[in-house]
């Protein structure tokens, strides 16, 4: 039986990745950090159903020694690791929290398992977002960075420390540079839930509007239970590498607006508000991904249309805030 360890089990992909790994019959430990006022309820809502399937160990990725003793008393094959001050707003906010946990906890997991486990498989989280300011379109694994936030920055960071774990030490480390993917255990302040909740919320009468910022940024937007896939075949090849994963497609937040609001015969232009507090002090215009190398080498392909995706990600949230007991059976669907 392998072993894998997940950092960031609790979040969107930590969770649907658990349960792909599981499914594969693997073990699966998670690295959770402990917080005060924890509520076990809510924090861990997004492993409910395989709680009690998982090896839970407390730890801290902002230290090297806490990071180091989990490897010491555990064996692993393969450590994906997804942990991440991962909003792109909250960056621009707090740069330097999310340098820290980002750039330094990437480097604490990497110099542990060099020390402990050279031979473990190892998964970083890389993003489109490194891309920015796109040099091309569509972006491939050979397309310059050019990030546009403290978060982005982080990750280029954390892509360099990666690619450079496999050259020094001859580590088997890959890069994935996943563009946005979504779902409905996306979180509630990335636009697409935000978009998806609140079309849900005005269609059942509890609000009447929604605030956004850039409503003219493009993304290339998949399904995040496609996209922990690719994770996993990443690391079951011969040979360590880096590989861009996405549709290939682009769609600005307006579209998704407009394909969110149709599907419950409502107008977006109704309910939708401009902010500019939500614009961004520095935007990434337009992501658009060429996954064919994924697609050469081991197959992977984006399934899901941008329209399947949006509109079951209203129905979920529709379902979710009617209270509807299908709401379960829809979350593992998606
Ligand atoms: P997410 O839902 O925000 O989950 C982030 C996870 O990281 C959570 O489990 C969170 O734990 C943990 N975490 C955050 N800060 C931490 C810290 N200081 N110490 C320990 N754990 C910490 O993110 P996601 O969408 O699943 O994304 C997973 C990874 O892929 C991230 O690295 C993200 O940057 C990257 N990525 C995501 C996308 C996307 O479109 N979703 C695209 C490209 C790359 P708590 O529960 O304790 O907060
Ligand atoms: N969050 C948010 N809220 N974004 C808004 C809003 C709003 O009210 N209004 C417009 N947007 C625009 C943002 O300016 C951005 O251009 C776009 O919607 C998408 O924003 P997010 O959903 O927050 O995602 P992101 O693209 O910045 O980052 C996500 O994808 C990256 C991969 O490209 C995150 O998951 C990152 O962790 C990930 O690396």
């Amino acid at each position: 039986m392998r072993a894998a360890l997940i950092t960031g089990i609790t979040g969107q992909d930590g969770s649907l990745l658990a349960e792909f790994l599981l499914e594969q019959g693997y073990e699966v430990h998670g690295l959770v950090r402990r917080v005060a006022l924890e509520r076990p309820d809510l924090r861990m809502a997004r492993l409910e159903s395989i709680r009690e399937r998982l090896v839970l160990h407390p730890g801290s990725l902002e230290s090297y020694a806490s990071v180091f003793s989990v490897f010491a008393k555990f064996h692993f094959d393969e450590c994906y690791h997804l942990a991440a001050q991962s909003f792109v707003a909250e960056s621009f906010a707090d740069g330097f929290s999310t340098m820290n946990a980002n750039v330094n906890g990437t480097h604490h997991v990497l110099a542990a398992l060099k020390e402990l486990q050279p031979a473990c498989r190892f998964y970083f989280a890389g993003t489109s977002e490194m891309f920015g300011q796109v040099h091309q379109s569509p972006q491939n694994e050979c397309t310059p960075f050019h990030p546009r936030s403290p978060y982005g920055i982080s990750k280029v960071a954390g892509y360099y420390l990666t690619v450079n774990y496999r050259e020094a030490y001859g580590m088997y480390c890959c890069n994935g540079i996943l563009f946005n993917h979504e779902g409905p255990r996306r979180g509630f302040e990335f636009v697409t839930r935000k978009i998806s909740t609140g079309v849900a919320r005005i269609k059942l009468g509890l609000a009447n509007e929604i605030r956004l910022g850039n409503l003219d940024a493009r993304r290339d937007w998949g399904s995040a239970a496609e996209y922990v896939r690719a994770m996993h075949l990443m690391l079951r090849q011969e040979a360590p590498d880096d590989y861009v994963i996405a549709t290939g497609e682009t769609h600005t937040v307006r579209e998704f607006c407009e394909v969110a609001f149709s599907e419950l015969n409502l107008d977006y232009r109704d309910y939708v508000r401009v902010d500019q507090l939500l614009y961004r002090p520095a935007e990434v215009d337009l992501l658009v991904g060429d996954a064919s190398k994924a697609r050469k080498r081991f197959g992977w392909e984006a399934r899901t249309t941008f329209k399947d995706l949006v509109t079951g990600m209203v129905h979920f949230d529709l379902a979710l805030l009617s209270n509807k007991a299908e709401m379960r059976s829809m979350s593992v669907a998606l």
